[in-house]
């Protein structure tokens, strides 16, 4: 069975995200409605994270109380653009570790090239939540979770702000037991690789490179 994808329809994610698709937003207003979306998204995303009792003393007494184990998740975020959904991410789960994979869109064949990877120890304990904003072709998300399996954590999400149709279905056939996360599903790819109506090159605008 293929795992699902959540497409995240909340009001808040969806206003923001029209905000950022304009072509006129300025870098400082596009980075801060990115991180604004990640920690809504955050939410979703760890809906069903499994929390353990505590014991602790309130003002009147002593109860036990659920918590979450931060230090059990590690954000995966695929430079660069990946970048733009930590922080959002972290201050909702502040205890995560944080791993980077470092892949370039080689511009002719549109294929992942790895040219960094580093994860914190203990992967196989660890639940892995992959960032990444753009899905488009798809070949830079497989390609970070066939390496990402490789280091065999205990699950595996994908979160993205926007996927193309045939990014989602190339990525569920390599990886249907990885259930992804977007706020939007756009039309088709173009001609490049870019995501249409999409937001354009989300690196660049994050980091106002162009
Ligand atoms: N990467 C981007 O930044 N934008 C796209 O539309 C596709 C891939």
């Amino acid at each position: 069975m293929t795992a699902p994808v959540h497409h995240i329809t909340h009001p808040l994610i969806q206003h923001k995200l029209t905000l950022m698709r304009q072509k006129d937003r300025s870098t400082n207003s596009f980075r801060r409605l990115l991180g604004e979306i990640s920690m809504l998204m955050a939410y979703e995303v760890t809906r069903d994270m499994p929390t353990q009792m505590i014991e602790i003393e309130t003002p009147l007494e002593t109860m036990q109380a659920p918590v979450i184990d931060g230090k059990k998740t590690v954000f995966v975020s695929i430079m660069r653009a990946g970048a733009g959904f930590l922080d959002g991410m972290l201050n909702v789960v502040p205890g995560a570790r944080i791993g980077h994979i470092g892949l370039y869109r080689d511009p002719k064949t549109l294929v992942a090239v790895e040219y960094y990877f580093k994860m914190p120890a203990d992967m196989h304990e660890r639940d892995a939540i992959v960032l990444d904003p753009m899905l488009a072709t798809g070949n830079s998300a497989v390609a970070a979770v066939d390496r990402l399996k490789e280091t065999r954590p205990k699950s595996i999400r994908f979160v993205c702000l926007l996927a193309a149709p045939e990014g989602l279905q190339h990525f569920q056939s390599a990886h249907p037991d990885v259930p992804v996360y977007t706020a939007a599903i756009d039309r088709q790819l173009d001609e490049h690789g870019y995501i249409v109506p999409g937001l354009g090159d989300a690196g660049d605008r994050l980091f106002g490179t162009k």
